[in-house]
């Protein structure tokens, strides 16, 4: 059996893949994308500071190499991010002289960038993550300068040019802790604005970089509801979860590998997970899945951040050089207890 065989019915399972992985000279890692997973997503091939450096250029190689595996591999290729404060560089904001533009430069800017990109893979990928983490925790407009320049209406904008580029493309809002109640309340709000304004929106995207504790499952369970109310769709678009504690926000910043002490209170398991933290991933990841079955109706992907634990993010955050378990294949690809887990789900 294999994870999209399992949930066929339900919804799609995916991964976000590198250009590392997607190679098949990986082998190991290929043939777990092509058995397991029926959609993909660009872990940061497609990212502004990727694909568009600088002002008149625009680097594809990557990104299409991304997209023809997609293609070849008959998977629903997502495409992921068009705005987003992060991973965009600072010119992308700024004049010659490095002063900030006007709304309508930069207005012009996003429309170039979204035109340029959702037009060169039209009808390829299938649905693009338009505009990626634009709320703060209570649920209000993230002060990043896409909203400084341009206004509230930057994220029409964003939506409404996608919809030019690729009117048969699916459009996505996407964001973290979308299971907060003041978070999700946000998205909610953003999504009607959009919709009672005619803006193409066809599913909010919950990001999911959860841990053993978070979120709490029926607020997870109250958001998808929540969302359901609009009309549309959700998908959990980055699932992993981590064993590790969350540092305090001091701890943030800080390299472990340069402390012992912080090493050895944050990264507790550097040789191996004990049977008891594989237990509780197992639990996790089951009634996680549990979860997203009793919602398959509202349900439309499940994607996880990576594909197994030695190249998922969560080694690196929230704190850098950890040893994290966090996805369902383990360092040698093998499937972990916490994949049968889940595969056993009825
Ligand atoms: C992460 C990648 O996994 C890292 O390799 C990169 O260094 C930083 O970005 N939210 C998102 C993703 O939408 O794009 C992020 O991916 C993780 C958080």
């Amino acid at each position: 059996s294999s994870l999209k065989a399992h949930f066929n019915k339900q919804f799609l399972v995916g991964s976000a893949i590198n250009a590392q992985q997607a190679k098949k000279t990986n082998k190991d890692t290929h043939a777990i994308i092509i058995a397991q997973f029926n959609t993909i997503t660009p872990e940061n091939e497609m990212k502004w500071e990727r694909i568009h450096p600088k002002p008149d250029k625009y680097e594809f190689s990557l990104s299409d190499e991304y997209v023809n595996y997609g293609l070849t591999n008959n998977m629903f290729t997502i495409g992921h991010t068009l705005v987003w404060h992060s991973q965009t560089p600072d010119w992308v904001f700024e004049d010659a002289q490095g002063k900030p533009i006007s709304r309508l430069a930069l207005l012009a800017r996003m429309k170039d960038h979204i035109h340029t990109i959702v037009s060169r893979y039209k009808g390829k990928i299938k649905g693009w993550d338009v505009v990626n983490e634009a709320l703060n925790e209570d649920g209000s407009l993230r002060d990043s300068k896409w909203r400084q320049i341009i206004g509230d209406d930057f994220i029409e904008k964003a939506f409404t040019y996608a919809h030019e580029a690729d009117p048969n493309a699916e459009l996505y809002y996407n964001d973290y802790n979308l299971y907060k109640p003041d978070k999700s309340a946000g998205a909610a709000r953003l999504i009607k604005s959009l919709q009672d304004k005619g803006i193409p929106v066809h599913a909010v995207g919950l990001q999911g970089h959860y841990s053993l504790t978070h979120p709490d499952l029926s607020e997870l369970d109250e958001a998808l509801t929540l969302f359901s109310t609009l009309g549309i769709q959700s998908m959990i678009t980055e699932l992993d979860v981590s064993v590790l504690p969350f540092p305090s926000e001091a701890e943030q910043g800080a390299d472990i590998s340069q402390d012992l002490d912080l090493q050895k209170a944050l990264n507790p398991f550097p040789n191996g997970l004990p049977q008891k933290q594989q237990d509780a991933l197992s639990a996790r990841y089951r009634a996680l899945f549990s979860l997203f079955l009793k919602q398959q109706n509202h349900l439309s992907r499940v994607t996880f951040w990576g594909v197994n634990d030695a190249n998922s993010w969560r080694n690196n955050w929230p704190m850098l050089d950890r040893t994290d378990y966090p996805l369902l294949f383990d360092r040698t690809n093998r499937a972990k207890a916490a994949y049968d887990a889940v595969i056993a789900l009825p």
